[in-house]
């Protein structure tokens, strides 16, 4: 079963860049708890890290740490956060000029990260817009060939984006992200419009019971945590398991297994070698604190 497909989708000619687009958090990493405190009690944390995060931010940072070009799309968190993530942002090398300040009257975007054994979860202040979108010129401008929405909630805010990108022949990735007060009507005509559509197992178990099955997108990826991931399209399906490790803290995970699959979807390589690279840069990630810790670190010890 030759899973290639997609590859007559892919436009040449532009540089291959990436545009991610999609929310900015300022992610609180506690470490050394076990799961969020039961009501009454307190939990002591060893360790807390504030880093960047969302979806978009963490696939552009990777892409990057892999010798593409990104571009990150998104609303910097308010208040004081954004001076908290702005040191790693600009780090994690991504062109940060399509980002943009938040309005002052919203709520600073805030993830609260509680990890709970090889999994986390998370307590989220979303508000405001996720970002403000280029225009078509701009975007003409950019030496981009794809575009990554970081999360299904920003393409039912913003579903303008896939105009946007068809319309300037770019091919389009989208991961899920938790949201289950999404419905049906809201998100399947969305996943059918992109070309690779890249949920977690229990997101895609969400879509299915909402009625949303595997295989509406052209190409779906599932994230399987430490069983890898697989591929799923009319041609076939096919799973590549992990490299199995141990979790340091496993948020982003699935953030820079999207920068590995797509860096090497891209260049028009078949599906099964672009898990191989997914899953590569999903180990590395729960091997450090935060979605780019593991850059961190591997720039530190260069
Ligand atoms: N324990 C592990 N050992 C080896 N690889 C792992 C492990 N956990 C995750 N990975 C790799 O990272 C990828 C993504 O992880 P996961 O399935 O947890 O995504 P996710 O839930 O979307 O993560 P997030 O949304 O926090 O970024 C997996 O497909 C796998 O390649
Ligand atoms: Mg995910």
């Amino acid at each position: 079963m030759s899973m290639h497909m997609g590859s007559q989708l892919r436009t040449v000619g532009r540089a291959g860049g990436v545009l991610c687009i999609g929310r900015l958090y300022c992610d609180l990493v506690f470490s050394g708890i076990d799961g969020a405190p039961a009501p009454g009690t307190e939990e002591f944390a060893q360790g807390i890290t504030l880093m960047p995060g969302g979806g978009a931010c963490i696939t552009s940072a990777w892409l990057v740490a892999q010798g593409r070009p990104a571009w990150l799309c998104a609303t910097l968190p308010s208040g004081p956060f954004t001076d908290a993530i702005t040191g790693e942002l600009m780090r994690a090398g991504a062109d940060l000029s399509l980002c943009s300040p938040a309005d002052p009257a919203t709520d600073p975007q805030v993830t609260v990260v509680i990890p709970s054994g090889a999994d986390r979860s998370f307590v989220t202040r979303r508000s405001g817009p996720a970002a403000t979108l280029p225009d078509a010129d701009d975007l003409s401008s950019l030496p981009v060939s794809h575009v990554h929405i970081g999360e299904l909630a920003t393409l039912v805010q913003m579903p303008e984006i896939l105009t946007l990108a068809r319309d300037a022949g770019l091919t389009v990735s989208l991961d899920c992200g938790w949201d289950d007060s999404l419905t049906r009507a809201e998100v399947l005509s969305l996943i059918q419009d992109v070309d690779v559509f890249l949920p977690n197992r229990t997101e895609q178990a969400w879509l299915d019971r909402i009625g949303v099955p595997l295989g509406t997108a052209p190409l779906t990826v599932v994230k399987l945590g430490a069983d890898g991931a697989a591929g799923h399209c009319p041609l076939g399906h096919q799973h590549v398991p992990g490299e199995p490790t141990n979790v340091v803290d496993a948020t982003g995970a699935g953030d820079a297994f999207n920068a590995g699959f797509l860096h090497s979807w891209i260049d028009g390589n078949p599906v099964p070698d672009c898990i191989v690279q997914g899953n590569h840069c999903g180990r590395m990630a729960v091997g450090a604190m935060g979605g780019t810790g593991a850059l961190l670190e591997a720039d530190t010890q260069e």
